[in-house]
Formats: C-alpha cells, structure tokens, sequence
C-alpha cells in the first residue's frame, strides 16, 4: 500500500489568479522481501525515501508489524534517511505484514510489504511409494512455485526440479513423486 501525499500553500492574488507552491512530497521507495525465504535463513527489509527532504530535516522512521511493535528479535538500524530490519534467524512466526512510516517536515507516507517465511517439514517414505510434498507458500498475487532439490547441506548444491516421469509439479504447487527411489533422498525446497 502506497500513501502518496503532497501538500499546497495557497495564497491570492488581487487578481484571484491563485498562486500554489508545493510545500514537497514524501514518497517512501517501495521495498519487497525475497519470496522464498526458508525458516533459519536472514532476512534484510531497507526503507528510504524517494528523495531527500527538501526543507533539509531528518526523516524519523517507524517500523510495524500487522500493526503492533515489531517482535525484540526483529533488529532496527536507522542511519539518516534510511533504515533497515533485519531478522537473524529468521522463523515462521516472522510470517507478516512489515510497514515502513517516515515522516519529515510535516510529511508523511508509509509502505508494507509481505513477508513469507517457509519451515522445512521432514517427509520420511520408504522406497516404491507414491508421495506428495505440499509446499505452505501463499501470498497475493498467488506466488510460481518451483521445486529444488539439494542431496548436500546448506543451500549450496540445490537443482531445479522439472516435470519428468518420476516428478509431477500438478498446478496446486505439490510435488508428486510418483515411485520414491533411493536418489530422490535429499533436502527439497519449495
Ligand atoms: C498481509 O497483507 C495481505 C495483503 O494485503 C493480506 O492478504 C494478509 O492477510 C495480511 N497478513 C496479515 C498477517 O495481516
Ligand atoms: C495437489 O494435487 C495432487 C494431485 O494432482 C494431490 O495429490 C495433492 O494432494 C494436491 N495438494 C494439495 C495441497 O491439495
């Protein structure tokens, strides 16, 4: 959601010409959060405005989540006219609405992003059974979701899975292994 507000000071003329000089505007640059943001991972949110404060003050910014005070995990860093969370581990209860107030001279806009963070779930199967991986993701507009598979750990390695005879992706976002082998063990992310 975008706040767009601009501010006239009118006076008149003997003439009712009216003479308007635009006192600025203060424009938060909208900002988004990765959209496949795993349970564990860091998550970086940075608010600015669109141009610095013409009247020369100092923007004060202002941080929610879904409206109330951001979670004591959540670290808020303000230098000058930027201002940054940052989530370290981030976990699925982070899940949210974040919006960014600024006000300056008398100004004031504020913009909210979605933040969707996803949690692993084991899935023990033993070999030559049928099995299907939902994926939690939602979101609006409704997120492309694409599978990856890594056999190693940590986030190094991982490969995109694609429709074949073994893998379907059906539109719901699932991933239906139609016969597990032993090489489809591994870590899968949505
Ligand atoms: C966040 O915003 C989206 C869209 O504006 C809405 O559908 C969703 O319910 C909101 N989530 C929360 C936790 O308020
Ligand atoms: C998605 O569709 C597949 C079949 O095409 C089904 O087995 C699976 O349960 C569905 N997943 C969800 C979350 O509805």
């Amino acid at each position: 959601m975008m706040i767009y507000r601009s501010e006239f000071i009118c006076g008149f003329l003997l003439t009712s010409v009216i003479l308007c000089t635009s006192k600025g505007i203060l424009e938060i640059q909208p900002f988004f959060f990765p959209q496949s943001i795993m349970e564990g991972d860091r998550v970086l949110g940075a608010c600015t405005t669109k141009s610095g404060d013409k009247s020369g003050g100092q923007p004060s910014f202002k941080w929610s989540k879904d409206g109330n005070d951001l979670s004591t995990r959540t670290q808020v860093k303000t230098f000058g006219d930027f201002s940054t969370i940052v989530i370290d581990p981030v976990s699925e209860e982070d899940s949210g609405n974040y919006t960014c107030s600024v006000t300056s001279g008398g100004l004031h806009d504020s913009f909210t992003a979605q933040l969707t963070v996803m949690a692993p779930s084991d899935v023990n199967s033993f070999s030559g059974e049928f099995l299907v991986i939902n994926c939690k993701a939602s979101g609006k507009p409704v997120p492309t979701i694409s599978w990856m598979k890594s056999e190693g750990k940590g986030i190094d390695g991982y490969v995109a899975i694609s429709e074949s005879e073994m893998h379907r992706l059906p539109q719901n976002g699932s991933l239906v292994i139609e016969s597990v082998r032993k090489s489809d063990e591994g870590i899968y992310q949505c």
